[in-house]
């Protein structure tokens, strides 16, 4: 017979996890993994709510395994490490974001792109090589090979780039790949939530123009005034839409819900390329005769590589890119899930895990010595 949670491994451990797919989360005790030779520890400090995070615990993608412990942009301070670890040492600030393991030895781990491994290990509801199951950051401590830990230069705040580690990457990744982040091109970027809005500062550090597409006109004056953007379009205003139509050479999609494509499709020049990084639960429509008019594309991206998660937190702290986050408290989290899924948020719930996570003495009581020395 299996383990509980809370015995198949030596380190106590404590969180809030989903049960079912209530989308209750609640009081979870459970355990982690002794720190091996090339792991390192985290306390666990900030953890940021991506939308990714509710459709998990709705299990909207028909995928879940319970009980459930989200969290996959996680930061905090660096309390233990193997003896074969070189990146890290105890009191670093560090990250882990989507992905805790994958082959490493087939075509996409070896060229850095161990997010489209086919074996590649996610923070959360995945199974790890030690047949247990991983458990994310809406928790105390999280053990981690450091291959799959990222440094934190001194200067970003670790509250507001917490999210970097999945929005940022996630919208930083297909910019670079397909050829949208050069200084002049003009990008749409539909849905303005936690991706959207990282995908704007990125689009801006680039020397973008950039064209938000929402369907909330409240949140003009802000993408303009406060986030950079050049110009914002009502995707549900159909004479705003004509007005732009094939003007934009780019689109990265974040929308999390299923919507219209041919509007986005409309908006793109010939030869652009729309890319989807949202994942609605349900198919969407896709037109084709307007792709083979305009020889358009239509891809996908997942999150990114440890490499390129590495390049982009340095880059982020090089140009001050970080989101905008309301800091939360653990017991919030309902209230945030139902504003998650309203679209009310500006525009990244991250939960402070240091200070309202109340968990049991788990061994973690030396971190303030640790940060003091
Ligand atoms: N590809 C990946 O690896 C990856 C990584 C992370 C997340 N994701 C997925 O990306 C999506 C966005 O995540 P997020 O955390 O940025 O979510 P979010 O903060 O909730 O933002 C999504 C935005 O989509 C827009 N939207 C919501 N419902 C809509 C509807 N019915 N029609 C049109 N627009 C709608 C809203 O923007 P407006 O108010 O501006 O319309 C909303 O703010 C989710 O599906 C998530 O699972 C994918
Ligand atoms: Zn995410
Ligand atoms: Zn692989």
């Amino acid at each position: 017979m299996s383990k509980s949670p809370e015995e198949e491994h030596p380190r106590k451990a404590f969180g809030w996890a989903a049960r079912d797919a209530s989308g209750i989360l609640s009081p979870f005790n459970f355990s982690r993994r002794a720190n091996g030779d090339e792991d390192v520890t985290l306390k666990i400090l900030y953890c940021g709510v991506c939308h990714s995070d509710l459709h998990n615990i709705k299990n909207e993608w028909g995928n879940s395994i319970f009980p459930m412990v989200p969290g996959h942009e996680i930061v905090g301070i660096v309390t233990e490490v193997g003896k074969k670890v070189t990146k890290f040492k105890v009191g670093d600030k560090a990250g882990v974001g989507c992905l805790v393991g994958s082959c490493r030895a087939c075509p996409n781990c070896n060229q850095d792109g161990e997010i489209y491994c086919s074996e590649m290990i996610l923070s959360y509801n995945a199974i790890y090589h030690d047949g247990t199951p991983t458990y994310g950051g809406y928790s105390d401590m999280i053990v981690v090979d450091e291959h799959f830990v990222i440094r934190f230069p001194e200067n970003l705040p670790l509250e507001s780039s917490a999210p970097l580690l999945c929005a940022g990457i996630t919208v930083y990744s297909p910019m670079k790949y397909f050829g949208l982040s050069k200084p002049g091109m003009h990008l749409g970027v539909a849905g303005l939530g936690g991706l959207g809005h990282m995908a704007v500062k990125f689009a801006k550090a680039f020397g973008l123009k950039v064209t938000v597409i929402s369907t909330s006109p409240s949140k003009e004056e802000e993408a303009v005034e406060r986030l950079g953007a050049d110009s914002f379009l009502v995707s549900r205003d159909p004479k705003q839409m004509e007005a732009a139509k094939g003007t934009l050479d780019g689109i990265i999609d974040t929308v999390s819900a299923v919507h219209p494509l041919l509007p986005l499709i409309d908006l793109l020049k010939s030869h652009g390329k729309l890319v989807m990084v949202g994942a609605p639960d349900k198919p969407l429509e896709l037109p084709v005769f307007p792709l083979l008019l305009g020889r358009k594309i239509v891809a996908g991206s997942a999150s990114g590589g440890m490499k390129e998660t590495q390049e982009m937190i340095d880059f982020a702290a090089k140009h001050n890119v970080t989101a905008d986050v309301e800091v939360i408290p653990m017991d919030y989290i309902h209230t945030a899930m139902e504003r998650l899924a309203k679209a009310d948020v500006r525009y990244r719930f991250v939960i402070d895990i240091g200070n309202s996570l109340k968990a049991p003495d788990n061994g973690n009581a030396n971190l303030n010595q640790i940060m003091q020395g």
